[in-house]
């Protein structure tokens, strides 16, 4: 494949933590600190829980950092208590969505096919999407890591494809394993490297070449300061999804200025 540059882009997902008082100075301290930042453009999205997507919306605005919703329904409107929207998040001044994180398809049972169900909903409202996929750790052990991965892309995809168009500015694909989320264990750069290559291949027989060039793949699982540099050095690897070192706005603002390797 030929190389191309991709701006990298980095997202912070804060899952259940933070307060409204946190969660304020939080996207206040990573939006300053990336006004300020030299180096080459790393694109930075933070992912509030969703009382707080308004606030961290006014807290970054004039900066170049954006805000993202952890989650979005596959529902329009109507009576579904409890769940948010896709123009509800852009209402509130987020661009962007998380689909199909290990802790919502494992944790709470969203299917693969609810999982697309969302991306379509969500790509046909406007909102940019990160796509969350990733193998078990038992599911590794037995050499079925491209297997696993390969049928929750296509799964998520063909929902998309039905409804509304992906495009590689409209969509992130996360490679996430989930062994390696919230873990300590990372992936090593070989071993990220690995698979984004299959999800590039994979992107490129669905679509075209060129789509698989310019789309952004990102690696996460226990992304931190000290191991961001190597792993974003892999040639297909263009940023990270980072949970627990995005509380914390230094750690976060390193992982950020690493993303190009
Ligand atoms: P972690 O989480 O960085 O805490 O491993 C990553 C994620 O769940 O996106």
């Amino acid at each position: 494949m030929i190389a191309m540059t991709r701006t990298p882009i980095v997202g912070g997902n804060w899952k259940m933590h933070t307060d409204a008082v946190t969660a304020r100075s939080l996207a206040g301290d990573v939006a300053r600190g990336r006004a300020e930042a030299a180096g080459p453009p790393v694109d930075v999205v933070l992912f509030p829980p969703a009382p707080w997507l308004l606030p961290a919306a006014e807290a970054v605005d004039g900066s170049p950092v954006e805000i993202g919703a952890q989650d979005v329904s596959e529902h329009r409107e109507g009576a579904h208590t409890g769940e948010v929207s896709a123009t509800m998040i852009r209402s509130a001044g987020a661009a962007w969505a998380i689909v199909g994180h290990s802790e919502r398809r494992h944790g709470l049972g969203e299917s693969p096919e609810r999982v697309g169900q969302k991306l379509a909903e969500a790509l046909g409202h406007g909102l940019h999407l990160v796509l969350c996929v990733g193998e078990l750790e038992s599911e590794r052990t037995e050499g079925r890591t491209e297997a696993v991965v390969a049928a929750q892309l296509d799964a998520a995809l063909d929902a998309a494809d039905a409804g509304s168009d992906a495009t590689p500015e409209n969509l992130v694909i996360a490679y996430e394993p989930v062994w390696a989320i919230g873990t300590g264990k990372t992936a090593g750069p070989e071993e990220a490297q690995e698979v984004h290559a299959f999800i590039r291949s994979r992107l490129a027989e669905r679509y075209s070449a060129g789509f698989a060039e310019r789309i952004r793949l990102q690696y996460g699982g226990s992304v931190k300061p000290g191991n961001a540099a190597d792993l974003g050095a892999a040639p297909d690897v263009d940023g990270f999804l980072v949970g627990g070192a995005s509380l914390k706005a230094d750690d976060f603002l390193a992982i950020v200025a690493a993303a190009h390797g």
